[in-house]
């Protein structure tokens, strides 16, 4: 089987490579990435000589370098996007362009060459927010409203891929997973950005008042669950998939990573909101449990202590990441809150 992974050189991608590769000795695995600021061969350095692997740097919104890299695949595995909410905020064309356009442009050459399947990656924020203290749960059924511009992009992304679905007959399955963390995740986003400035004596800026909740799942919980859809997945369907039974808020969470750090609350620093933020996740991941019998295997104490070990033992692969751009997004991101 020869797959082809979009955004292979980012969070999750890298995640779902090794995996793969790992798992599926005998599968090809081209992975298509166009090394923006998240996309890091680093992350892939242990399988880049493994003659199963190759990459190709290539941008999902360019005809012909997807049409080239799509010849012979079986199986498209899509991850590659723009995927952070504050981003959205500060520059939301980019996300238009590649989330949505660059969906399309893969679609497109998916059809032509007749791919025996195309798996989209979603998040469940297409869904919109849910009232912080309800016990009520996104599912396969929640009808869409995304309030950012990273959450709406996404939404037409996933409605353009059920599209190809229901017009051309494309087998496609889409997943809408919550919030991952684990190696590898790009030290902008609340848990890398927590560790890893706490790592270097710096606060921890937590967004007023801290009481909003995210369903956090550990990223090899998640690259197993796309595999069950990969194998098992029925054509057309969409599989939420969540980490978490209980609700814990962004406080809790970061608190929660201090104590395992050995460290008080006194580096936390709660800072201006973010615009139109939504204040609840939680999955309903019966679906896929029951179906395809998957659930998350790791708890969130666990999967904090593997990661914090994780960043704690790779401190060259983030001090690079930190360095450079990263420093003056950070500056732009924080300097008024
Ligand atoms: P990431 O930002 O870490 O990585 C994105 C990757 O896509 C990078 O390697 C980047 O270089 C590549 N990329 C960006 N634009 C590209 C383009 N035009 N052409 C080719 N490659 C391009 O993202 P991630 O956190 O690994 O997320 C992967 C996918 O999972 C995304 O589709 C995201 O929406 C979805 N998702 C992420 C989370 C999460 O918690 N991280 C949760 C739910 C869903
Ligand atoms: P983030 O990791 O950006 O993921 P998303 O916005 O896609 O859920 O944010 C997770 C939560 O943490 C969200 O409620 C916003 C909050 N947050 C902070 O409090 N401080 C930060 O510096 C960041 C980046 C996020």
């Amino acid at each position: 089987m020869k797959l082809l992974v979009t955004g292979g050189a980012g969070f999750i991608g890298s995640n779902f490579v090794l995996y793969w590769l790992a798992h599926h000795s005998e599968d090809v695995v081209v992975n298509f990435d166009a090394l923006t600021y998240a996309g890091n061969l680093e992350n892939l350095k242990s399988v880049e000589k493994n003659p199963q692997y190759s990459f190709v740097k290539g941008d999902i919104t360019n005809p012909q370098d997807v049409e080239k890299a799509m010849q012979g695949v079986n199986i498209v595995v899509h991850f590659a996007a723009e995927s952070h909410v504050d981003r959205s905020i500060m520059d939301p064309s980019t996300f238009v362009r590649t989330n949505v356009l660059g969906t399309q442009v893969l679609l497109e050459a998916a059809k032509k060459v007749g791919v025996k399947k195309f798996h989209h990656v979603s998040t469940d924020e297409v869904f919109g927010s849910l009232e912080l203290g309800s016990t009520e749960k996104f599912s396969e059924t929640t009808p869409y409203n995304p309030h950012s511009p990273y959450s709406a992009s996404k939404a037409g992304s996933d409605h353009l891929v059920r599209a190809y679905h229901d017009t051309y007959g494309l087998p496609i399955t889409i997943t809408n997973c919550s919030n991952n963390y684990g190696p590898y995740h790009f030290p902008e986003k609340l848990f890398s950005l927590t560790i890893t400035n706490i790592l270097e004596g710096k606060k921890v800026p937590v967004y007023t008042p801290g009481n909003h909740v995210r369903d956090w799942l550990y990223v090899e919980d998640h690259v197993r669950a796309i595999e069950m859809v990969l194998q098992k997945g029925k054509d057309g369907e969409t599989y939420c998939i969540g980490g978490m039974t209980q609700d814990v808020s962004n406080l809790e969470a970061v608190k929660m990573i201090l104590r395992l750090m050995g460290k008080d609350d006194s580096s936390i620093e709660l800072v201006k909101d973010r615009p139109g933020h939504d204040v609840r996740y939680a999955i309903d991941w019966t679906k896929i449990n029951t179906e395809l019998g998957w659930s998350p295997s790791v708890s969130l104490e666990e999967g904090l202590q593997k990661t914090i070990a994780w960043y704690t033992e790779h401190r060259d692969w983030w001090m690079d990441v930190k360095s450079g751009t990263y420093a003056e997004y950070y500056t732009k991101q924080y300097q008024e809150r």
